[in-house]
């Protein structure tokens, strides 16, 4: 009865159909859908709903380029290593892709949103069958359909959509929910192609937020994510409800029954309020952990930046957060060789890192951007001396995570399993409330120690798991199960 109605959704779509119907024909199996994600947590959300879009017609998911008889790549674009993975992996995929028509292949993303990415892969990856930007994701069957008929590769202008509503999302974890709370960027920061690629900023009605967490929470997810290249800005497009910003949003999601945990991200430090500062240290649901990226410690830089705080205003907010939730864990991002950053310019991010003492941080080298300001300032004769500050600044970072780290050694924390470890099957995974990956030994019902007998342990994916810290890393603690 299902299948009959997948296949009456299809209606619209009759080439596609007809490629659904033929394939369960010939090998008496639903076809596969594979979508590999590059990029942000954004882009992860995106893959979520073009996955319901496929499965609400009848596709089974894969797990590899292989198994996948459609296959969508969701492309970033932040830094030049994003581009060149994903043409790596095109590159790859050009041997099994067969007859244009035979398995579907399409490529979405932020590098969607750019002529020079789209031009090379119609003139040399011709096997590919549609594109399709982040605004697009709405019309994926629409793109499939025409990417089947056209010999070429198929790219349209239109079928855009400001925001993504309504449609089916297959969520893949059963421990948190992304939401999307808004979409794009206005803040222009001169080495970003985010707003060139994601566009302005639109906040999505707080109905449909709170409507799609309602959803969420009722079929158990306990993790809520709200997700926004600044989420703190969020609202500030409302015309009429200007009461309804990122602060007035977290305490009304605080609200709903079932959500346990609420995270965010990104915050930008001009847009956060102290109304929003207030709110974090007042609701115990909200992580008591904030990604704040400094980008650099440096005034001259940050003015470069287009960032629009000073180096003491950043710290200003930190230690307001601080004294608003004691204990509050703080992560950053950082960019290393941004062009003209000399050696004082350096050195003053080195100093904020000292005084703040980030719980963890994503560093990066600049990566020049076509089309953004910064990249016409861009320099690389001086590659090696970039070099030694990161490597210089990714070793003063690692000793002040393992140090955050090591404090817990001893202690009690709540951890959400978020699943059996990658990388031992004896041992389970998940985060605390601030945000730390700990590895723990789960005990069994009668209290004798899994690791021991070398056996697979449960998946509890979803259940807050006592764990006491027994040793501390770099990127993560390890722990053992408190049975009470
Ligand atoms: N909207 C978020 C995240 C943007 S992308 C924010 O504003 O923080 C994530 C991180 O990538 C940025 O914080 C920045 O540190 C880094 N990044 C962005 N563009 C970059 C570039 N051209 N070169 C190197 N790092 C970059
Ligand atoms: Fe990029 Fe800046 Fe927008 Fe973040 S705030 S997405 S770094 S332009
Ligand atoms: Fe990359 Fe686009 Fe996200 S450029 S970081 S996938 S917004």
């Amino acid at each position: 009865m299902r299948e009959t109605n997948k296949i009456t959704a299809l209606d619209a779509y009759p080439v596609l159909k007809d490629w659904i119907c033929q394939h369960h024909a010939l090998n008496g199996v639903q076809p596969k859908y594979y979508i590999r994600t590059f990029g942000c947590q954004q882009n992860e959300a995106d893959s979520e709903i073009m996955a319901g879009i496929l499965e609400d017609v009848g596709f089974l998911p894969g797990d590899s380029y292989e198994t996948g008889d459609l296959i969508l790549i969701n492309t970033c674009s932040v830094r030049a290593n994003a581009e060149d993975r994903f043409f790596g992996h095109l590159g790859s995929i050009k041997q099994f892709a067969g007859e244009k028509g035979g398995r579907i292949i399409g490529v979405c993303g932020c590098m969607m949103a750019q002529d020079i990415h789209r031009n090379r892969i119609e003139q040399s990856f011709r096997f590919v069958d549609f594109l399709l930007r982040p605004d697009q994701i709405s019309s994926l069957l629409f793109m499939i359909e025409k990417g089947l008929i056209h010999k070429s590769v198929y790219y349209t202008e239109g079928h855009t959509s400001k925001f993504h509503e309504n449609l089916p999302i297959s969520r893949q974890r059963r421990y948190r929910a992304l939401i999307s709370i808004m979409y794009g960027c206005n803040n222009y920061c001169s080495y970003c192609i985010v707003p060139y690629t994601r566009g302005r900023e639109r906040s999505r009605h707080p109905n449909d937020i709170i409507q799609e967490i309602m959803h969420v929470a009722a079929d158990g997810i306990p993790e809520i994510l709200l997700l926004g290249q600044n989420v703190n800005a969020w609202g500030k497009d409302f015309k009429d409800h200007k009461q309804q910003n990122f602060a007035w949003l977290l305490s009304k999601v605080a609200e709903i029954e079932g959500v346990c945990r609420i995270r965010f991200m990104t915050s930008h430090p001009k847009d956060l309020s102290d109304q929003l500062i207030e709110t974090i240290g007042s609701i115990e649901k909200i992580e008591p952990h904030v990604h704040l990226p400094l980008q650099s410690g440096s005034n001259r830089i940050l003015a470069r930046m287009n960032r629009q705080y000073s180096r003491e205003q950043y710290l200003e907010i930190v230690s307001k957060l601080r004294r608003a939730r004691p204990g509050l864990s703080i992560s950053t991002d950082i960019i290393v060789g941004f062009p003209g950053e000399n050696l004082p310019d350096f050195m003053d991010t080195i100093d904020v890192m000292d005084k703040i003492r980030f719980d963890s941080a994503f560093t990066f080298i600049y990566s020049p951007r076509i089309g953004t300001p910064a990249a016409e300032w861009y320099n690389p004769l001086n590659r090696d001396i970039i070099q030694e500050r990161f490597e210089h600044l990714v070793k003063l970072q690692n000793e002040h995570s393992l140090n955050a780290n090591q404090k817990l050694i001893g202690h009690s924390v709540e951890v959400l399993c978020e699943g059996i470890s990658s990388v031992d099957i004896t041992i389970l995974s998940g985060r605390t409330a601030d945000n730390r990956l700990v590895n723990f030994i789960p005990r069994n019902m009668n209290g004798t120690n899994v690791f021991s007998k070398q056996i697979p342990v449960d998946d509890r994916e979803g259940e807050f798991i006592p764990v006491r810290i027994t040793d501390a890393k770099t990127f993560s603690l390890l722990g053992e199960e408190i049975c009470h």
